[in-house]
């Protein structure tokens, strides 16, 4: 068979099953309205929570450093890519995340995938939460400990596994902070209780958490007041930019910087990524009141959608999965939502289980009332018209 004929089979079959992916192109900077595939529309799906994405600030921030340092690291941090930038942004997360030292990664996907395939080993266990986002399930797959997973933040599950775990050198517990796709808070004041009482240690993804919860921004951990042993992040969401980082213990990152592949092989971030990153944590921990403005946007959208009849998932972040149910009709609703001005991507399996396809929509800091109102008549009109709601 050639590769054509066997592509296409593949592909068909992608296909039939509602679950072809498309790109959509955006034509102008990250705000609340885009154009998209020409045509203007309301952005609810970006992880620029706090809007910083095209924040002044930040850059001129960036401008200023692409003059200075160009527009590439040139290398890895271990040969000619590491600048003062990268190390005052290092600093400043594991300030901001009251950690003794950081480490940064390219990426989220590649921080996450760098810690669970070099800090567990063999004769290990890694516990991991069932809706763990998959660069965390990337990560268990690449690792020589052994994965088990416990139910969605159930913590009665979580204790039977570390009960029934106990002959293994060392257990791992990995939680993401916030669920991507649920918009769920894990239960980490819960996680590190059990993870003292059965000697585990806990390792947080906390992506969408970082600037979005706790007083200063700080995420899951400010939140709940509590210290895990690894704390993981990205700059892509609500700090705007890009770029992955490790926090913990100075024992822990030399031992990331020296072990840990997806850090060694990695061209570094360029340096005006690293100085728009700083901006913005500096941003971030002064932004209480735009958290607590976005926080009753999601809070309003929330009850009016359950008021209407929708089933929404998840806690107090601005992340809200409103559950359609079949592949075909989330995608129908979320082109209908399109035609309307809106746009907000259907999240299909293998993304989220069978019958539970969503519109998972996002709320940022930088969306009008006027906007969240179109949104809210949008949704009550097409849900009624799809038979979802009565
Ligand atoms: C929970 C979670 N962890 C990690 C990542 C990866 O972060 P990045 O986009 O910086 O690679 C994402 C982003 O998609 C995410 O949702």
């Amino acid at each position: 068979m050639s590769m054509e004929q066997w592509l296409s089979e593949k592909i068909n079959k992608t296909r039939k099953a509602g679950l072809y992916r498309e790109l959509r192109t955006m034509s102008n900077a990250p705000e609340p309205e885009m154009t998209v595939n020409g045509s203007p529309q309301l952005i609810f799906s970006s992880n620029n929570y706090l809007g910083l994405a095209n924040d002044p600030v930040l850059i001129a921030k960036a401008s200023k450093t692409i003059q200075e340092f160009g527009v590439g690291s040139s290398g890895s941090r271990l040969t000619t890519g590491n600048t003062i930038w990268h190390e005052k942004l290092e600093q400043r997360i594991a300030d901001f995340k009251r950690m003794e030292a950081a480490l940064l990664f390219s990426s989220g996907y590649l921080a996450n995938v760098g810690v669970l395939s070099s800090l567990p080993e063999k004769g290990d266990v890694l516990l991991s939460d069932q809706l763990n986002h998959a660069s965390i399930i990337d990560g268990c797959r690449l690792s020589k400990a052994e994965t088990v997973i416990y139910k969605h933040a159930d913590m009665g599950n979580l204790e039977k596994k570390l009960k029934e775990t106990q002959t293994y050198t060392r257990r791992f517990i990995v939680t993401d902070g916030v669920f991507s796709m649920d918009g769920t808070i894990a239960p980490l004041d819960h996680i590190m209780k059990l993870a003292k009482r059965y000697d585990a240690y806990v390792i947080v993804d906390d992506a969408h958490a970082t600037g979005v919860l706790g007083e200063s921004g700080g995420g899951t951990s400010e939140y709940f007041g509590v210290s895990p042993d690894v704390v993981i992040g990205t700059l892509s969401k609500a700090a705007g930019v890009e770029g992955g980082f490790v926090t913990g213990a100075r024992l822990l990152i030399d031992f990331l910087l020296n072990h840990t592949r997806t850090f060694i092989f990695q061209t570094a971030l360029p340096p005006s990524s690293c100085a728009a990153s700083s901006a913005a944590l500096d941003i971030i921990e002064n932004s209480q009141e735009k958290r607590n403005r976005l926080l009753k946007k999601v809070r309003r959208i929330k009850s009016t959608l359950e008021e209407m009849g929708f089933t929404v998932y998840g806690g107090d972040t601005p992340i809200v999965p409103v559950i359609i149910g079949e592949a075909d009709k989330s995608v129908r609703f979320s082109n209908k939502l399109q035609e309307n001005g809106i746009y907000a991507p259907a999240i299909r399996p293998p993304t989220v289980p069978k019958g539970e396809s969503r519109i998972r929509l996002t709320v940022t800091a930088s969306h009008n009332d006027s906007e969240v109102d179109h949104l809210l008549t949008k949704f009550n009109d097409i849900g009624r018209e799809l038979m979802i709601i009565s």
